[in-house]
């Protein structure tokens, strides 16, 4: 890629270097890795919708937490420098601020499909002809796994209970209107909508507002499952309705591989006695909990549906990384994040048109968040990856067996990665005969 674009945004490498001096990001926070081939020194990062990068202050952060249990033992509890015992409210309200929600609404516990599982044991309750649960045909497996066994669980056939939502013939992404029209078709029948805020696979991100007030007006429980939107795209749960929502640290949120996830539950849940939920010493009020008494008093809040005490330090990460999107705040990520996306966009689309090569994330900046997914009509989407890794340094993710994703993240990607990006599809992929 070395020719001139027409019109304002210049497509070449000096354009790209000229558009990052202007709007730097914040990489300097960030460790990016060395690159492993090709001509720059370090990688073009662009695969945090898969693991983020390691914040600068991770590090430091997490040996201070691991130095207290040096010097305190089991006085850390009270004497730590952050204290372990309340050490979770730490992460609760800028968790909260970042999802748009109440911190009585917000708790970081677990990790993403056990929290789907413990919210489904409060929100998946079948009764009658309102059985079924249903997600998008394109759901992570684990979602489905995750929604088959529930059925399973409650004496249900899968197969029957489970409703896979697909995009029309001939498109790759799910329209809202399709998920309105089966709500108002047979919502009657629904127990519970679990989709994907952002979709794993297609970068789409749904209309959240919309199908949580058609799924609630349908009568069924909505939650979402925002591993790929949170961090990514502005959210307002608590004003969007949603019932309940759960998310992990280790994509946009930067926290680490596994790292700790998050819950939200809406207020109007908070405190019901009618709702099963399953218990721990952690799910009854701090003010009591060492009283050691036999029966649970929880909270009317959502820490009611924590069980464990939580691992201080899995929490480490994920707080400096809370406090890190706290302080640079998500509008002005995502203003970012469009102004990148969209430079990323017209690249691939000189670098797509010959080549088989097509995206399929919406082209709408409103339906997508970081996120741009290629499906390759010839090869390996694994074979692609390994190639633009060890021949040009650019790090992707492969989802087999046609797409390869590219996220410039708003936090540390650069205007260069995206130009590297292309600049290395071009060199990789042959022009169709
Ligand atoms: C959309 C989505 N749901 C669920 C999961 C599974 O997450 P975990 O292994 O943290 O439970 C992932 C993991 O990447 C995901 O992308």
């Amino acid at each position: 890629m070395t020719k001139d674009e027409t019109g304002p945004l210049r497509l070449d490498e000096a354009g790209a270097r000229q558009l990052d001096a202007a709007d730097p990001g914040h990489r300097h926070l960030f460790h990016v890795p060395p690159a492993e081939g090709g001509r720059h020194p370090e990688v073009a990062y662009l695969a945090g919708n898969s693991l983020g990068l390691q914040p600068r202050a991770t590090r430091d952060e997490l040996l201070a937490d691991l130095d207290d249990w040096r010097r305190l033992g089991v006085e850390g509890h009270l004497e730590a420098g952050r204290p372990w015992l309340p050490y979770h409210e730490l992460l609760t309200a800028p968790a909260a601020r970042l999802v748009g929600a109440l911190p009585a609404e917000t708790v970081v516990m677990n990790s993403l499909t056990v929290n789907l599982h413990l919210l489904m044991v409060s929100f998946y309750r079948p009764a009658g002809e309102r059985t079924r649960i249903v997600i998008e045909d394109s759901a992570f497996p684990s979602d489905s796994y995750a929604v088959r066994s529930q059925a399973r669980f409650h004496g249900l056939d899968p197969d029957a209970t489970v409703v896979r939502l697909k995009p029309r013939s001939g498109e790759d992404t799910l329209r809202t209107q399709d998920v309105l029209d089966f709500l108002a078709a047979e919502g009657h029948t629904v127990a519970l909508l679990l989709l994907g805020g952002v979709n794993y696979l297609t970068g789409e991100l749904m209309d959240i507002a919309g199908i949580t007030a058609a799924g609630r007006a349908a009568g069924a429980v909505v939650g979402w499952d925002l591993a790929h939107a949170v961090g990514n795209v502005p959210l307002t749960l608590h004003d969007w309705d949603v019932d309940f929502a759960a998310w992990c640290s280790y994509k946009y949120l930067n926290s680490g591989p596994g790292a700790l996830a998050g819950v939200f539950v809406h207020e109007r849940h908070l405190g019901d006695p009618a709702l099963p939920r399953f218990e721990g010493w952690w799910s009854t009020e701090a003010a009591t909990r060492f009283e050691m008494t036999p029966v649970s008093r929880p909270p009317a809040t959502v820490e009611a549906w924590q069980i464990s005490n939580p691992p201080i330090f899995a929490m480490g990460p994920v707080r400096t990384s809370l406090e890190l999107f706290d302080s640079v705040g998500m509008p002005a990520l995502r203003q970012r994040s469009l102004r990148l996306t969209g430079y990323l966009e017209r690249l691939l689309d000189e670098v797509t048109a010959g080549r088989p090569l097509t995206v399929v994330t919406p082209r709408d900046p409103a339906r997508r968040g970081c996120q741009l997914s290629v499906r390759i009509g010839a090869g390996s989407a694994n074979e692609l990856t390994k190639r633009l890794r060890h021949e040009h340094g650019v790090i992707a993710d492969a989802r087999e067996p046609d797409i390869v994703r590219f996220a410039p993240v708003p936090l540390y990607s650069t205007y260069h990665d995206c130009w590297r990006v292309a600049d290395a599809l071009a060199a990789t992929v042959e022009v169709s005969a």
